[in-house]
């Protein structure tokens, strides 16, 4: 359905924290008249170390009642270990269309010279069959290099509240892929957790010159304007950010409020 009888309607992005707020951004470059409720499920932060079901349920569970009660008009999944592991459940049981953010295994493709790509997730997203099948319809004939980096999760959720993010903590992801056989010729970096772009600048420093980062959030925007574009949009408050367990304000609101996240309420405890 290309069309919504309510303009004001909006598009939900979610994630477990504020991954999600670098496919906002892609989101708000090319959309930035469209109202945005953002969920940040922080009572269940970090799903990267739970397990398969908790995160299939949980993830099922909430926006089911969040889509419920918002009525938005598309949902976006803005996590990599959500979408790998619930993206086709959370579509059997939703009505609106539902975009899913995945590894960008195939750009990353396109990309290497060198043939090795390096990929930091959690450690739920890398293990995922999802990604094995992104690896053998993409990288076919190409090194793909995992690690999982979950302490990097909580260096971006540490720099949103404004704490400058541990160097050698950045330094050990980096150093998890060049060990691997094959590591040092790594040119091509696949940011596989919505958080890590948050990290851009650490990461590249710790990288070198010679290794390109590469993420899906511009390619979800786009995703989402297509599947959006006949549709008006009206704001008509300002957009807010819901969180599922209690937040220190502080630092973090003004922040979001760069974001365009002017209103921030805690919903759906759990
Ligand atoms: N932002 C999430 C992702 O893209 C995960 C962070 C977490 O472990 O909760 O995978």
């Amino acid at each position: 359905m290309s069309t919504t009888p309510d303009p004001s309607a909006p598009i939900l992005l979610f994630d477990s924290g504020v991954g999600g707020l670098t496919v906002l951004e892609a989101l708000r470059a090319i959309l930035p008249q469209a109202p945005v409720v953002y969920v940040a499920d922080n009572a269940g932060l970090p799903y990267g170390s739970k397990t398969e079901a908790q995160i299939a349920a949980r993830v099922c569970g909430l926006l089911g009642r969040l889509t419920e009660r918002l009525a938005p008009r598309l949902v976006c999944i803005a996590c990599n270990t959500a979408s790998t592991i619930a993206l086709g459940m959370v579509r059997e049981v939703l009505e609106v269309p539902v975009v899913g953010t995945v590894p960008a295994i195939k750009p990353a493709a396109a990309l290497t010279k060198t043939g090795v790509i390096g990929l930091l997730g959690t450690a739920a997203t890398i293990r995922q069959e999802y990604v094995d099948r992104l690896e053998a319809a993409f990288a076919k004939g190409k090194t793909l290099l995992r690690y999982p980096a979950p302490q990097l999760v909580a260096c971006a959720e540490s720099k949103l509240r404004g704490k400058a993010p541990d160097r050698a903590v950045i330094a050990e992801a980096v150093e998890g892929l060049r060990r691997q056989p094959g590591g040092p010729a790594m040119d091509t970096l696949v940011l596989a957790c919505t958080h890590f772009p948050l990290l851009e600048p650490e990461l590249a420093e710790a990288l070198g010159d010679g290794v390109r980062m590469v993420h899906g959030a511009e390619g979800i925007a786009r995703r989402i304007a297509h599947l959006l574009e006949d549709q008006e949009f009206v704001r008509a408050e300002a957009d807010e950010i819901i969180f599922t367990a209690h937040v220190e304000p502080g630092e973090l609101a003004s922040r979001l409020a760069r974001y365009g996240l002017e209103r921030m309420s805690v919903q759906c405890k759990g």
